[in-house]
């Protein structure tokens, strides 16, 4: 006969297996695709979200990282999370223009004072506006990921907008990137990032533009020289997930997701600072010049961008001041 003790023991054994094959079978596991390299600072930040947010889940909610652009290019893999095909992408505020204009305000040259403003902004309920903007069109953003600043590399110093004139310089598909490289005086190269070392070395454009890391784990500091810091853009790295991923996870669920995405954006901050000084050594080392160019006249240049931005789109012109505004 059994005992009343072994008898509870194995009920309690019983419930639990169950319970932990209830739980594994209701595990949802979200594919994530990305264009960096795994040792880029926002895959790390990204594995740390991961980690999070399965920890917070108890193993309900999982993320597969698929890094290194394994799965398509970032428009790609936005046109297949549409799809249904993935759940989640990270890209960035220039990418994202196009399929959601509020995005447009972060690719606008010299809007931010400085990196606390642009720091702040990301934070900010105007910078929540943005990622919950895209709704309508099957996704959301869960957090922003510091990527920096970004400026011209080519082969020659670029110290003036003069510099750039003649020069076919790859931007990404956003409109806002190419009308500034067209105030600034080149001419704009749309092409995925996947394509540019080739597009650099082969000469089918001159000059990129892009942060320090970037720049230098796409070994573009290979083919170009010189790295001229005039710090055009602030553009965010910015995680989204479908709606349809979303909206299917408990409300538990999401919110524990979305802690684990604020806690990899908060840990991204330094593993940017680290990045951006180790990824600038490298660069140096293997002979790159970096130039300290006078702003002025690139912020000048790019002024009338602004002129006319109230006729011209008086949406994004009050986003534009909801910028400014934020302290
Ligand atoms: C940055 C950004 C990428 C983007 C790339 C580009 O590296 O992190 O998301 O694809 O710029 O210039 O295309």
């Amino acid at each position: 006969m059994m005992t009343r003790k072994r008898v509870l023991t194995a009920v309690i054994g019983a419930a639990l297996t169950i319970g932990a094959s209830a739980s594994a079978f209701a595990a949802t596991t979200l594919k994530l695709s990305h264009n960096h390299p795994r040792d880029h600072a926002v895959h790390k930040a990204m594995d740390h979200m991961a980690k999070e947010v399965r920890k917070l889940t108890d193993g309900d909610v999982r993320i597969r990282i698929y890094p290194d652009a394994q799965l398509g290019t970032q428009r790609e893999s936005m046109e297949l999370m549409q799809n249904g095909a993935l759940d989640m992408v990270k890209t960035n505020a220039a990418e994202l223009e196009a399929f959601a204009p509020a995005y447009s305000a972060f690719n606008l040259p010299y809007l931010f004072r400085d990196k606390a403003h642009y720091s702040n902004v990301k934070e900010s309920a105007v910078g929540e506006d943005i990622l919950a903007s895209s709704r309508d069109s099957g996704f959301i953003g869960l957090t922003y990921y510091d990527a920096g600043a970004r400026s011209f590399y080519t082969s020659k110093p670029i110290n003036t907008p003069a510099d750039l004139k003649g020069l076919k310089i790859r931007v990404q598909p956003s409109p806002s990137a190419i009308n500034m490289v067209k105030a600034l005086g080149g001419s704009p190269t749309p092409l995925a990032y996947g394509e540019l070392y080739t597009a650099l070395q082969q000469g089918v454009v001159d000059a990129a533009e892009n942060n320090i890391p970037s720049f230098s784990l796409s070994r573009h500091s290979e083919v170009s020289k010189y790295y001229s810091l005039d710090e055009h853009t602030m553009v965010p790295d910015v995680l989204v997930i479908s709606t349809k991923a979303y909206d299917g996870l408990s409300e538990e669920n999401r919110k524990a997701l979305k802690t684990a995405a604020m806690s990899s954006m908060e840990l991204m901050k330094s593993l940017w600072t680290q990045s951006e000084e180790k990824e600038r050594a490298k660069a140096e080392k293997m002979g790159v010049k970096f130039i300290t160019p006078n702003k002025t006249a690139f912020v000048e240049a790019v002024q009338p961008m602004y002129d006319t931005l109230d006729e011209s789109n008086p949406e994004l012109s009050k986003v534009v001041e909801r910028i400014k505004a934020v302290q």
